[in-house]
C-alpha cells in the first residue's frame, strides 16, 4: 500500500468512527449531521481517487467507501429537528420549507447506496469497472441534493 492510500484508508476509518458516534451527539444535531457528511466526503475522496486512477483500486477499499455511504444515508436524515436551521450550518432553509422534497433526495441517496452495497458482495466490487457501476449512481445524488438543500458559499 502506498502512503497516500494508507492515509486515505485511515481518514476513512476515522470518518466511520465519527459516524458511529452520532447517536451520542444527538443533542448537537448540527455537529452530528456534519460529521456524517464529513464521512461521506472522505468516502467520496477515496472512491473518486480510485475512479480517477489516483489511488490503485482495491476491492476492500471500494467496499469500505460504499459501506460508509450506506451507513451515512441511513442516519443522515435523523439530524434535522425543527430549530436546527440556525447557527453554523450549511443546511439550507429549503430542508424545513420543503420537507417532502428533502425526504425524496434522502430516499434517492439511500436507494443508490443500498443498491451499491448489494452489488459489492462479500469482498467488494471485483474491479474498477464494477466499482464505478456501483458507486456512480451514489455520486449522482450529491449534486441533486446539495443544489437545493445545501447553502451556497
Ligand atoms: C439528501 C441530501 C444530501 C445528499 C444526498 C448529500 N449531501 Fe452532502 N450535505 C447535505 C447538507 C444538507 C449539508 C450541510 C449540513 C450542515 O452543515 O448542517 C451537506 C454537507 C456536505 C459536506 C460538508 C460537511 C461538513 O464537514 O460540514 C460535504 C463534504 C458533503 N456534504 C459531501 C457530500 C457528497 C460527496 C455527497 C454524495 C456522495 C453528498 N454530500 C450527498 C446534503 C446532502
Amino acid at each position: 500500500m502506498r502512503i497516500f492510500q494508507k492515509i486515505a484508508v485511515i481518514g476513512l476509518a476515522a470518518g466511520l468512527g465519527v459516524a458511529g458516534f452520532t447517536a451520542q451527539a444527538a443533542d448537537d444535531p448540527v455537529a452530528a449531521r456534519q460529521a456524517v457528511m464529513a464521512s461521506v466526503g472522505a468516502a467520496a475522496g477515496l472512491g473518486g481517487g480510485m475512479m480517477k486512477g489516483e489511488i490503485d483500486y482495491n476491492p476492500a477499499a471500494g467496499k469500505a467507501a460504499i459501506a460508509t455511504m450506506n451507513a451515512a444515508a441511513a442516519t443522515f436524515g435523523d439530524f434535522f429537528p425543527a430549530g436546527s436551521d440556525q447557527g453554523n450550518t450549511g443546511a439550507a432553509p429549503a430542508i424545513w420549507e420543503n420537507a417532502d422534497g428533502f425526504s425524496a433526495e434522502l430516499a434517492k441517496f439511500a436507494a443508490a447506496a443500498s443498491k451499491a452495497m448489494e452489488a459489492s458482495g462479500k469482498s467488494g466490487p471485483a474491479d474498477l469497472d464494477a466499482f464505478k457501476a456501483a458507486m456512480g449512481p451514489v455520486f449522482g445524488t450529491c449534486k441533486s441534493c446539495h443544489e437545493t438543500y445545501r447553502k451556497k458559499n
